[in-house]
């Protein structure tokens, strides 16, 4: 097994990335974490306050930037990259920062890992993979091919496709991870249940988009905290890897079990404007990870998941309020 002591995790002050900087602080004590955080609309260092002084260093700066990374990268193990745009609505809205960080980054990153010779994990999506029908029995593997959709997707894909080349031409040491959609504490009130749960806190009415049947495969952010530890640790170099925890779901079941666990009616919603170019399902086969890695997700139960969630956002309103209106007021330009 790689035993990092000393790891860089880009973009640990926002949802997925401060949430694994926590797992590992409160799982591997012998890790120390330095955070290399641009602190976008999506970074909050509040994310990370109150975690020990010792453990944990926050290097605020971007990605893109190769004299910061000569700087920081020398001198640790590992560098695991949760940086990104991250949002698919705000990718068809302006996709300019998305090239930027999402490719141009995952570029610079790996250029700085191939000259100090440190390890790196790459935190992707499975919206690389496009969408399946709602009646296609199939779900994605490591073998399905890239097809992606959104402007989001197509930069993941393409840093996807760069840390693969840099394993092949210049012996990087990098894995990949593509996981399913996460939620739980700390994400940003623009994703799908921290806007419903949030406009049901404010009485005002949730929004479905389209025909409310499209389909995602929904993890605990824990749970993906733990897979990415998993295959940092015991990974092989230029393996990919899906994470997934079995957890399809139409959007309108998800709303109306959102509505249910507030006390509302199952129609107390809007019905809005479609996405362009929405993907209609996600479904990952994570029999790799379990099978070669041996791991397995712990919340497998999703209300109890989403419970917990919506008590999470109940108790911290001064975390959501100041991020709200501005994200509301997007979403009312774009009649969403
Ligand atoms: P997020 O938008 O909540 O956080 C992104 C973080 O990256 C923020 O802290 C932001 O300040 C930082 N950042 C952005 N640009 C940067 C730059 N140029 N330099 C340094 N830092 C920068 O995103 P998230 O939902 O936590 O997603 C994290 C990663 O996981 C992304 O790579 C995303 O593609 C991937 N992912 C997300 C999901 C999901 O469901 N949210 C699922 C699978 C994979
Ligand atoms: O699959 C992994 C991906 O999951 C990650 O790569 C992305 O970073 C992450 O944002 C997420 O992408 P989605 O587009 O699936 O997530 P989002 O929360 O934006 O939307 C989830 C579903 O809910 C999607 O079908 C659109 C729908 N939706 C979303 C919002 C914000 C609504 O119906 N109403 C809404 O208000």
């Amino acid at each position: 097994a790689f035993c990092p002591t000393n790891i860089i995790v880009t973009g640990g002050c926002g949802f997925i990335g401060s949430n694994f900087v926590h797992y590992v602080v409160e799982n591997h004590p012998e890790v120390h974490v330095t955070v290399l955080d641009k602190l976008t609309y999506a970074g909050n260092p509040e994310n990370i306050a109150g975690l020990p002084a010792g453990r944990v260093e926050l290097v605020v700066g971007d990605i893109c930037d190769a004299g910061l990374l000569d700087r920081v990268v020398p001198g640790h193990d590992a560098v695991v990259h949760f940086a990104a745009e991250s949002h698919n609505d705000n990718s068809i809205a302006d996709p300019e920062p998305f090239l930027r960080t999402n490719v141009e980054g995952t570029f610079r990153l790996l250029e700085a890992c191939r000259k100090f010779d440190v390890r790196l994990h790459h935190v992707s999506t499975d919206e690389v993979y496009g969408d399946l029908a709602l009646d296609d029995p199939a779900r994605f593997t490591e073998e399905t091919p890239y097809r992606p959709s959104s402007p989001y997707s197509s930069t993941k894909a393409a840093s996807d496709m760069l840390v693969r080349a840099w394993v092949r031409t210049y012996g990087v040491r990098a894995t990949i991870s593509n996981c399913s959609n996460n939620y739980g504490p700390y994400q940003h009130v623009e994703k799908f249940i921290p806007r419903q749960i949030t406009n049901i806190l404010d009485g005002v009415r949730p929004k479905l988009y389209g025909d409310g049947r499209n389909v995602r495969d929904w993890i605990h952010t824990e749970d993906h905290s733990s897979a990415v530890w998993t295959i940092l640790t015991r990974g092989i170099i230029g393996e990919t890897y899906l994470i997934g925890a079995d957890g399809e779901r139409s959007n309108i079941d998800v709303l109306r079990a959102i509505l249910a666990a507030m006390g509302r009616e199952p129609d107390d919603f809007d019905w809005v404007k479609d996405r362009p170019g929405h993907d209609r399902r996600y479904a990952i086969d994570s029999a790799k990870l379990r099978r070669e890695l041996g791991w397995e997700p712990r919340h497998t139960d999703f209300m109890s998941g989403l419970e917990q969630t919506i008590t999470w956002y109940r108790e911290h309103e001064s975390w959501w309020r100041p991020s709200k209106e501005a994200t509301e007021a997007k979403y009312a330009k774009q009649g969403q």
